[in-house]
């Protein structure tokens, strides 16, 4: 299991990365034209953190636009000392699952924007190595996410094809989904601190801390 971060806001990465627990990077075109930077210096700035992995989506559409982009940023990436795993994130569309069976024998790729179990089926048949159902916006547009990632992982049984959770808005939503056969999740860096806090955590944190307190000055 493998958590990420999802941003392409490189002070959120190196805050994500600096616990040594998020494993990488997932992007999307939206997050990187909210920076107000390239794709290139987003992946540039992402590479010098010195992630393990970073999921990238190309802003083209059409096989051929997605390929080249995807060729142009395998450049920048291989130009580190200590390059990250770079692994495509393609849309699941008709354009997107043909790329995925060129791409797959050189490159581990991940289907991204799943709503459902029939493309996580033919993105399995594609040679994908994961799927990444958009779990919040599902459930948004009228289904149930966790029920989708249920779904899918159904689906995928046995077929070694992992499902990285993506659009995951609260804790709750990242254990239903833990809860239903995610493999690993992306979430925003708040997320992800939601995730490390608790009330009741912090309540007894400050019980530990005045209690301590009150015996040191006992003595
Ligand atoms: C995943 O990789 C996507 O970047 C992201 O989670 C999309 O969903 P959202 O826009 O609802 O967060």
């Amino acid at each position: 299991m493998a958590v990420y971060v999802d941003s392409a806001n490189l002070e959120e990465v190196r805050e994500a990365l600096a616990t040594g627990f998020v494993r990488g990077v997932t992007t999307n075109p939206i997050l990187i034209a909210r920076t107000g930077k390239t794709p290139e210096e987003v992946v540039a700035g992402i590479c010098g953190l010195e992630p393990a992995e970073v999921f990238y989506q190309p802003s083209a559409t059409g096989k051929e636009a997605m390929k080249e982009e995807l060729h142009r940023i395998r450049e920048i990436v291989n130009g580190f000392s200590r390059p990250p795993d770079l692994i495509p994130k393609i849309p699941a569309t008709w354009d997107g699952f043909a790329l995925v069976k060129e791409l797959a024998p050189e490159w581990r790729c991940a289907v991204t924007a799943v709503y459902s179990a029939a493309q996580a089926y033919l993105a399995r048949e594609a040679g994908a190595c994961y799927v990444i159902p958009y779990v919040n916006r599902a459930t948004r547009f009228g289904g149930d996410g966790p029920t989708l990632v249920a779904e899918i992982a159904y689906v995928l049984e046995g077929s070694g094809v992992e499902i990285v959770a993506a659009s995951l808005k609260t804790p709750d939503e990242v254990v239903a989904v833990l809860v239903n056969g995610a493999h690993h999740i992306t979430v925003p860096l708040n997320v992800l601190k939601a995730m490390a806090n608790h009330p009741l955590s912090l309540q007894a944190v400050e019980e530990f801390a005045q209690t301590s307190r009150r015996f040191r000055n006992l003595r």
